[in-house]
């Protein structure tokens, strides 16, 4: 088993994250054993439940159902009363296991209950694993956008086991190896040396074969490139800013097509490719460099995604959370490994 420790001075905040590739029939006994003694309630993806349904035989379940649209208000306030029916005091838990929807709205949950308890991130998505279960980004949806109501929280502990990865569809696989390629492109921002880019290159085919020990591997890697951003960044005030290269245009897409046509990491590698196209047209990267980012993606064999027209993707662009003013927040390629945030105006005349 991995242990890696996360501590935030800003809130003076330090949790494990336990990567487990053994003992997965243990699960129950790790998480219950950590808690000790305190009263709890699970909320586990309907998915995961039905296949993982007796390992995971906790007391006080609540099943939600799978999809970005369950993460609502509504849900969000059953999830509340299910905590008041059972009792839950400012001193308990809850635990959260399934994908990004779940860990979201779990600990988006535990973040307002009776003004904030702990919760336990059991993520089950390689998407989950790599980014949401860790960072203290909790939040739903409404009718404006996706994670527009939210609040930073950070759990109290991650337990990640790889084997849950091995039930997912390949698409659902490499919409987190969407956010795993991000990594490999802002590592040096990170102040870390793992050279992420390198190990793709030489282990994708053992990645898209659910290889065990090289997908361990890779999360602890990912895990820790976001640690030593978070610790520096917690509330996202400057350099966790890096975590949303390839997201600006990446959201767009996911918006423009209502969320449904295309994955989140299809999304993201579709922003990488436009951030990367941004950065050679001004004369940041050379043409080695993106070459290198494209044959890398192509390894991957991510879905493609068509050119949008680009007059339709800027005002949503415009009206991204992340953007601050008239002017488009983009974080850009400037070399190996090394991103720097920009501003642009007027993309029209670029393309
Ligand atoms: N997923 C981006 C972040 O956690 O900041």
């Amino acid at each position: 088993m991995i242990e890696i420790n996360v501590n935030i001075k800003e809130s003076q905040i330090s949790y494990p994250i336990f990567i487990n590739n053994n003992n997965f029939s243990n699960i129950k006994n790790d998480v219950l054993n950590f808690i000790s003694k305190k009263n709890y309630v699970v909320i586990i993806s309907e998915k995961v439940s039905k296949l993982y349904g007796n390992l995971l035989d906790f007391d006080n379940i609540f099943v939600l159902k799978d999809g970005e649209n369950q993460k609502n208000f509504n849900n969000f306030n059953k999830i509340l009363n299910f905590c008041f029916k059972n009792k839950l005091t400012r001193d308990d838990v809850i635990i959260s296991i399934g994908g990004g929807v779940v860990g979201d709205i779990a600990g988006f949950a535990a973040a307002t209950y009776m003004r904030g308890i702990d919760y336990i991130q059991i993520p089950t998505t390689l998407l989950a694993c790599v980014d949401s279960s860790v960072g203290g980004k909790v939040a739903i949806n409404n009718s404006f956008g996706k994670n527009l109501v939210g609040a930073f929280h950070q759990p109290k502990a991650v337990f990640i086991y790889p084997e849950f990865l091995k039930t997912l569809s390949l698409r659902d696989f490499k919409t987190g190896l969407g956010e795993v390629i991000k990594y490999a492109f802002i590592e040096k921002n990170c102040e870390l040396d793992f050279n992420l880019l390198n190990f793709l290159d030489e282990n994708y085919s053992k990645i898209l074969n659910y290889d065990s020990s090289v997908l361990e591997h890779l999360i602890k890697l990912c895990i820790s490139l976001k640690i030593s951003v978070i610790e520096k960044d917690e509330k996202e005030s400057n350099l966790r800013r890096i975590l949303n290269f390839g997201h600006t245009y990446g959201h767009a897409i996911e918006k423009i097509t209502n969320y449904k046509k295309y994955t989140h990491g299809e999304c993201v590698v579709a922003g990488i490719i436009f951030a990367f196209n941004l950065a050679f047209k001004n004369n940041l990267i050379d043409k080695n460099y993106l070459f290198l980012m494209q044959d890398l993606i192509k390894k991957f064999d991510f879905k493609k995604i068509p050119d949008y027209d680009l007059k339709k993707i800027i005002p949503i662009m415009k009206t991204d959370k992340k953007s601050t003013s008239d002017k488009i927040r983009f974080i850009l390629p400037v070399d190996y490994s090394c991103v720097k945030e920009f501003f642009f105006d007027d993309l029209l005349t670029i393309f």
